[in-house]
């Protein structure tokens, strides 16, 4: 049946210009994407000319010097790697403070910083749902489930909250770092900074740190850190975990511009029935406890600084 409103709801929605963070994060899958595409290729090409130059009756030099110009040009792309882009020019003094005492300097991987169009508490709501990997990062995630909360403790600065995590499918791209079934850490370091700790093999680990500033209540930054100690290739580690952080931001996006579009105080101010009947919620019901009557405050005084 002909339904008027709803194609006037679909031209408005491609008529409408996309966000600059949109156009940054799909500029980041594509550049760390093609550089890790690059890699496999410029391999299958070295073996396919040194394969070819042993192959025949007669011992092929030109074919050989291939295969070296391609492992050279190999251990320069996995070296050099890309610049990271610091057009946004923001620096989070929280983040810089704080970062050393919850990772190591030594474990840094990456950062990336940007601004974006939605309240503040839109952005510590969403990092503090952990029901949303479920939903919200389906396909990033591979169908990932979250299984249970296997613990929660409260602390003077926030809590933290340790959930089960399960990768159903043999074929999610994550079993590639981590067992099919891992406890997940999701900590509340500060009003303004989120750790999610993810174990891999061996006793390993991948952090993100999330660092969450109003800028005022429309608009906040975030800064996502990146630290790992896996014994893997810096640049190539950077690259993996950038695509992946970026494709995930992508899908907040609507979300995000979902949960500013709704009345997020009352989100706040939940009935203590409601928060008993969600455990997933937990941490973020501390969150509210400790800092809901002062965040306004704290946006006030960032703005002045
Ligand atoms: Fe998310």
């Amino acid at each position: 049946m002909y339904r008027p409103e709803k194609v006037q709801a679909y031209l408005t929605s491609i008529s409408e210009s996309r966000s600059p963070v949109e156009d940054a994060l799909k500029r980041n899958i594509f550049k760390y994407g093609l550089w890790l595409l690059g890699i496999p290729a410029i391999i299958y090409g070295a073996i396919d000319r040194g394969v070819a130059a042993f192959s025949g009756p007669v011992f092929d030099v030109t074919d050989v010097s291939y295969c070296l110009i391609g492992l050279v040009i190999l251990l320069g792309w996995v070296c050099i790697g890309l610049a990271e882009d610091h057009s946004d020019g923001t620096i989070l003094k929280a983040a810089q403070s704080i970062d050393s005492a919850i990772a190591p300097a030594s474990e840094y991987i990456a950062q990336q910083t940007y601004r974006l169009p939605f309240p503040y508490l839109c952005q510590v709501y969403h990092l503090l749902n952990v029901q949303h990997l479920e939903d919200i990062h389906r396909f990033s995630l591979g169908n990932l489930k979250v299984v249970k909360v296997s613990d929660f403790q409260a602390t003077q600065e926030g809590g933290k909250i340790r959930f089960e995590t399960m990768l159903d499918s043999p074929f999610n791209v994550l079993r590639m770092w981590r067992n099919p079934v891992v406890e997940v850490e999701l900590t509340i370091h500060s009003p303004h900074q989120i750790e999610l700790k993810v174990p891999t093999y061996g006793q390993k680990f991948i952090r993100v740190l999330f660092n969450v500033l109003p800028l005022n209540d429309k608009e906040h930054h975030l800064s996502i850190q990146l630290f790992s100690n896996l014994a893997w290739p810096k640049e190539l580690l950077k690259a993996i975990l950038i695509v992946a952080s970026s494709l995930t931001l992508l899908e907040d996006l609507p979300y995000l511009n979902h949960l500013a579009r709704r009345n997020y105080d009352r989100l706040f101010s939940q009935t203590s029935e409601k928060r008993r009947s969600s455990q997933a919620m937990q941490l973020f019901h501390r969150y509210a406890d400790l800092y809901n009557g002062s965040w306004k405050y704290r946006q006030m005084q960032l703005l002045d600084n």
